[in-house]
């Protein structure tokens, strides 16, 4: 073990978009001996997880659970509603959208992409053209990444549904909320979403490794018309589990069931119109920072609207190599790990130097948001780099408004 560099002696804050900040709580339940699976409270846990997190996606469908991340999350969804040879349509707002369409191509799925660069939301005119000119209904789903964590980009899936039933497309709509759930505001049954798919390990505040798959009864009926469906996947036992090792076709992710009824207690404690709230808040304090940085230099948000930003994640932009020496600095001299950038330069090109980003999802409060700001900061002053003044007056200012 090193000692701690110069800096580095009290807490050290991830601010990456994922795994996420984890809360005391958490850590502290998931501090135990190995419980019985076979008997006891945790079968009771497992049961009582089900409804809490659909309160969480307002949905009041069914919800299949596996032991896995984002990625097992994407396949088993694919698997239980498109077979070899389906077509599924995919707009791409950054790198996620591109990983799920890959999973499905793994599986045999054509994947008709509609790439709108990484800067800015779907264009609902394309798809429009995309579904008029699939006239026989080839596409079975659309592949909706409604947060992508690469770019910050935040997409309107309810007008997207508006959108579907204008034109009369029988597609399911299948929503990724790997980065949304808990942070921005999203509400499955409202929105007219089918499949929606999460992993615990951004809002939900729990170490990697539980990912969620929420279907609806027209996604039941696909499900159940499919040719076969892989015995691992299958969300039919996992959401009807006639005995416990049913709910994750084998043993259970103990410690994890015991870390999300924690965070699920303390998410429905606080609520999630004001969860969101809050981190819409942050999220205002954190663009009137960048905003006033940019004033005086190079760093720029990568969404120029605020209404296509998530509340989660904020991807920007900063002279290579800028970036990558700001996330040096500050993770050697104050204990403060920022986000990469992701997707937006090959690794290995120089722009890849270019990029960071901020994680600001699930267990996050003002005074986290204005150390990050601070550290970013002192960060750029002690780097040189140019920048604008104000930024965190701007930003306590938006957090003083409450
Ligand atoms: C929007 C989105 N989708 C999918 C994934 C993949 O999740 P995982 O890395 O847990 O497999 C991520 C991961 O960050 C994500 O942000």
């Amino acid at each position: 073990m090193t000692s701690p560099s110069k800096g580095r002696s009290g807490r050290e804050y991830l601010a990456i978009p994922g795994p996420s900040v984890m809360p005391d709580a958490v850590l502290q339940t998931m501090h135990r001996a190995a419980p019985n699976i076979y008997a006891g409270e945790i079968v009771d846990i497992a049961a009582s997880l089900v409804p809490d997190l659909k309160l969480v996606a307002r949905a009041e469908g069914h919800l299949a659970m596996y032991i896995g991340n984002g990625h097992a999350a994407w396949e088993a969804a694919l698997a239980n509603v498109v077979a070899p040879g389906d077509t599924v349509l995919v707009p791409a707002t950054g790198r996620f959208a591109h990983g799920w369409a890959d999973m499905a191509k793994g599986l045999g799925v054509r994947t008709q992409i509609l790439d709108f660069g990484k800067r800015a939301p779907w264009d609902m005119d394309q798809i429009a053209d995309a579904l008029h000119a699939d006239a026989s209904h080839k596409i079975k789903a659309i592949l909706a990444v409604h947060v992508d964590t690469s770019t910050s980009v935040r997409n309107d899936v309810a007008a997207l549904r508006a959108l579907m039933d204008d034109v009369g497309h029988p597609a399911l709509l299948m929503a990724d909320c790997i980065a949304s759930l808990g942070c921005d505001r999203f509400e499955m049954d409202a929105w007219g979403v089918d499949v929606m798919v999460a992993g615990c390990q951004k809002g939900l505040m729990v170490p990697p490794g539980m990912a969620f798959v929420f279907f609806n009864d027209k996604a039941d009926a696909v499900r159940r018309a499919m040719p076969r469906v892989s015995r691992y996947w299958d969300w039919s036992p996992r959401a009807n589990p006639e005995e416990f090792f049913m709910y994750w076709n084998g043993t259970a992710p103990t410690h994890h069931l015991y870390g999300l009824r924690t965070a699920l207690d303390m998410i429905h404690a606080e609520g999630m119109e004001a969860i969101w709230a809050r981190h819409e808040q942050l999220a205002r304090a954190i663009w009137a920072a960048c905003e006033a940085w940019g004033e005086g230099g190079p760093l720029e948000l990568n969404v120029a609207d605020r209404v296509n930003r998530s509340c989660a994640v904020t991807a920007l932009r900063l002279e290579s190599p800028h970036a990558t020496a700001l996330r040096d600095w500050t993770e050697q001299n104050l204990g403060l790990t920022l986000g990469i950038g992701l997707g937006m330069a090959p690794p290995g090109d120089p722009a890849w130097h270019g990029f960071f980003r901020l994680g600001h999802m699930g267990h996050v409060n003002g005074h986290m948001i204005m150390g990050l700001l601070g550290g970013i900061e002192a960060g750029l002053s002690a780097l040189s780099v140019p920048h604008g003044s104000g930024a965190l007056e701007a930003a306590a200012k938006v957090i003083a408004e409450g």
